[in-house]
């Protein structure tokens, strides 16, 4: 993908402009039905309708083109996104390693770049295993995991309406309605209310997991693993995640032993998503 659009747009924008089209873009859904997500810089703003019809041309599956507004912001974690050109219903189904999920990006958190993390947490999972998954949307991660291995139990919280929603109908669309079981609400509401011993407790909330390591770490039986996201500055990128970590433990009296620590994805040139795992003692 990456090139394609600049090289498509020659002779129809200004050479002096083609530099600064970006050189990737997202899209999310399936062969019959996508959406692209592009950022577009101020000085390309005249050209829009031309860069949405190149993108259309370069993918044929893309119905609407969708241009960034803004940053992510709220516990929705939402970005302002404007229709440039196509069709304003945007939502579609997105195929991910063999999972269907349905969504529309103007209402829900959905990153198809984070496929990949997705598929490394489900192959952590060992059959017969007890999670929850705070901060779950659409139900990507539970999902996956359900899809992967036969018999998991997995509890899945999300704030959202809608993205609750559509997790809703993803467990059904794929099949894994007694595996998987979602919960519309804030975790600091629904957390005190589960059952504890979870064997694995996943935390996809980087910016700000840390303020609900307390109501995660009573719910992990000894020696459950936790999986913490966290935004994290070069060049010590997992020195305070850890710490939060072991403090977090430490308050309840338990033992956090660092088993894993990967960056996840670049956030601006010095800024990370990285995960730590812990097992918790
Ligand atoms: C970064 S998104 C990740 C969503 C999903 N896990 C994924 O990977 O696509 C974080 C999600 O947490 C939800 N959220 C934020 N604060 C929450 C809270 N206090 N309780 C439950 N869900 C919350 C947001 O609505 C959002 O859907």
């Amino acid at each position: 993908m990456r090139g394609r659009l600049r090289e498509r747009l020659k002779g129809v924008i200004p050479p002096e402009s083609l530099s600064l089209v970006p050189r990737s873009y997202d899209i999310i859904g399936s062969r019959g039905k996508a959406v692209a997500i592009i950022e577009i810089p101020e000085e390309l703003r005249p050209y829009e309708a031309e860069i949405a019809e190149a993108i259309m041309e370069l993918h044929r599956s893309v119905k609407s083109v969708l241009a960034k507004e803004s940053g992510r912001a709220g516990d929705y974690r939402l970005r302002r996104l404007r229709l440039i050109a196509g069709d304003p219903d945007t939502e579609v189904i997105h195929k991910e390693a063999g999972c269907l999920f349905k969504l529309d990006p103007m209402k829900v958190y959905f990153s198809p770049r984070e496929a990949t993390e997705r598929g490394r947490i489900a192959s952590k999972v060992a059959e017969g295993e007890r999670i929850l998954v705070m901060f779950s949307g659409v139900g990507p991660y539970p999902i996956r995991i359900a899809k992967l291995r036969g018999d998991v139990d997995i509890t899945a919280v999300e704030l959202n309406p809608d993205a609750h929603n559509y997790c809703v109908e993803n467990i059904h669309l794929n099949r894994v309605e007694d595996k998987v079981h979602p919960i519309l609400g804030d975790v600091r509401d629904v957390c005190p209310r589960l059952e504890g011993g979870f064997d694995r407790i996943v935390m996809p909330l980087p910016l700000g997991a840390y303020r609900f390591l307390d109501l995660a770490i009573p719910l992990l039986g000894e020696g459950g693993i936790l999986h913490f996201y966290h935004w994290a500055r070069e060049p010590s990128l997992f020195e305070e995640a850890e710490r939060l970590v072991s403090e977090a433990a430490d308050r309840f009296d338990r033992e956090a032993e660092i088993i894993d620590r990967i960056k996840v994805s670049q956030y601006s040139p010095r800024v990370w998503k990285v995960r730590v795992d812990a097992r918790i003692l």
